[in-house]
């Protein structure tokens, strides 16, 4: 079961965009969690599509907030989105096509997200603070 708690070494300074990665990592505990516990098929599989749901927002706001800067490694960051979204399509394929999902999956979305936040989402902030001094 996933240990780590949000903390506000993970925020990038832009409000909106650190309370939609916070939401993001609140519900890969709640899945994680719902994992653990062993709870009804139907839980997990309204979690996972919303998971997908909500990330697909969240990507779609950061690349237009990107695409306002001009960002230079938008389309590069934007296929990083995209494999996570197909990432999550495959477990919920997976899921109802009856296969088990494992806790092992909420330990790689929550790597993915920890790795993408400290990495490359903190570049397109460094980027937006040039550009605005
Ligand atoms: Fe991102």
């Amino acid at each position: 079961m996933l240990k780590i708690e949000w903390d506000r070494s993970m925020e990038i300074g832009i409000p909106k965009i650190d309370a939609q990665h916070q939401g993001l990592f609140d519900l890969i505990k709640t899945l994680d969690g719902t994992l653990h516990y062993d709870a009804g098929t139907e839980e997990v599989s309204s979690l996972i599509s919303t998971l997908n749901r909500y990330a697909i927002e969240h990507f779609t706001e950061e690349e237009m907030m990107m695409l306002s800067f001009h960002y230079p490694d938008l389309v590069s960051h934007r296929m990083l989105h995209d494999q996570f979204v197909s990432r999550l399509e495959g477990i919920q394929r997976d899921f109802d096509d009856g296969h088990h999902v494992t806790e092992n999956i909420t330990d790689f979305l929550m790597d993915w997200l920890i790795t993408h936040i400290f990495g490359v989402d903190q570049e397109y902030k460094r980027f937006m603070s040039l550009q605005s001094l």
